[in-house]
């Protein structure tokens, strides 16, 4: 990943596909309320485990979206983005050599994080032939006595498949009946597409008390840059994640604090409007991929990523990625970054403007038909 990333830095035109961000901006009434606050005089430390207002606005959310009951005074905590709440369930949760399940393919900081935690990562697939999701009989067939925790994520990076009622009703029964604890990465709720329900994992029977929800700010309201997330769990576990924020950030940003406040107490249109756009980007990009040779691409239900097989085209996601960047102008991710199954694949995303997004898939076309 990070080779695509220099090769950018020396390219001249450049269409940028490799990015996990929305290109939207935060509603401008969000801001103005954040900075009204900073002019009144926020600026200084607040609460480690956020602003009460952001956790009473969190747990009518969870209420309202999961008819799950959170107290805000205990059992959510405010943190800098997704990144952070998963870092730190982790160093909460995971002793030396204690093994964390993680999806494969799967969002690039899981097995970083898991190993920083002195845990064994253990990879469960995503198979293509299963729509990108785990199969119960593989999940199980990887737990041993020493698996503690597994991570889910749905919709999912850098698949985009999301999981249906009764696939996380199956995977939860697997961590009672095997009394693992579940991080649940649920960043990309909001944005998933024709008419598809998002399943919040606590809110299945047996699991909020065995399970953190990770939530973030960053994907829902396109503020990848102002770093607020939040975790969701019960008070035993989520106190001992409070502490360690403690120790590693002291507080989140107020500011980010206060306009990620305002955003979701706010209307909610830049987000309908911002899902209706990756809508029409996910048609697009979907059809113009699988019309080219050696391509075959899934219509993603969820998140803003494209994950087309490359096997077709008989080279590596990292070589199909650099000649891509060199020779098309064309960022992309090798679909290998995110775990060995996903060694033939490529990760586009399409949080790029419709035109760009075009015109990215034209250069792309043509590199390949040159290539034969
Ligand atoms: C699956 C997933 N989880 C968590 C994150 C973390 O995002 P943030 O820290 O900006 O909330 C990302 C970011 O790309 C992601 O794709």
């Amino acid at each position: 990943m990070q080779r695509i990333f220099d090769l950018a830095m020396e390219m001249p035109v450049c269409f940028n596909l490799s990015l996990g961000e929305p290109d939207f901006n935060v509603p401008i009434e969000a801001l103005s309320e954040g900075w009204r606050e900073v002019k009144s005089g926020r600026t200084h430390y607040v609460p480690t485990n956020g602003i009460s207002p952001l956790r009473e606005a969190l747990a009518e959310k969870a209420q309202r979206d999961y008819g799950l009951d959170y107290d805000p005074a205990s059992e959510v905590l405010v943190t800098v983005g997704g990144t952070q709440a998963i870092f730190i369930a982790l160093m909460a949760l995971v002793n030396p050599g204690a093994e964390v399940l993680i999806p494969d393919p799967g969002f690039v900081a899981y097995e970083p994080c898991v190993l920083l935690a002195g845990g064994v990562p253990v990879h469960f697939p995503l198979p293509e032939n299963n729509g990108f999701k785990p199969s119960v009989t593989d999940v199980t067939s990887l737990i041993t006595s020493r698996s503690r925790v597994m991570i889910l994520n749905h919709p999912n990076n850098p698949t985009g498949s999301m999981l249906s009622y009764e696939e996380v009703a199956a995977l939860a029964k697997i961590a009672v009946d095997r009394d693992l604890t579940v991080i649940s990465d649920e960043v990309y709720e909001k944005i998933v597409y024709d008419g598809a329900k998002h399943y919040c994992l606590a809110a299945f029977p047996e699991m909020r008390k065995r399970t953190l929800v990770v939530n973030s700010f960053s994907k829902t309201y396109a503020m990848t840059g102002l770093r607020v997330g939040c975790v969701y769990g019960p008070k035993d576990i989520l106190s001992r994640l409070w502490l360690i924020s403690q120790y590693v950030v002291a507080c989140v940003d107020t500011f980010s604090q206060y306009v990620a406040l305002a955003a979701l107490r706010g209307s909610q249109d830049s987000l309908l409007q911002m899902v209706k756009e990756f809508d029409r980007r996910r048609h697009l990009v979907i059809e113009r991929l699988n019309e080219i040779q050696g391509f075959s691409c899934q219509l993603p239900k969820g998140a803003f990523y494209a994950f087309p097989n490359i096997k077709g085209l008989r080279t590596s996601s990292e070589e199909l990625a650099e000649l891509l960047a060199k020779e098309a102008g064309v960022l992309t991710v090798p679909g290998s970054s995110f775990g060995a199954n996903g060694q033939g694949y490529l990760r586009l995303s399409y949080a790029s403007a419709y035109n760009e997004l075009e015109e990215a898939l034209d250069r792309i076309e043509k590199v390949l038909r040159k290539r034969g």
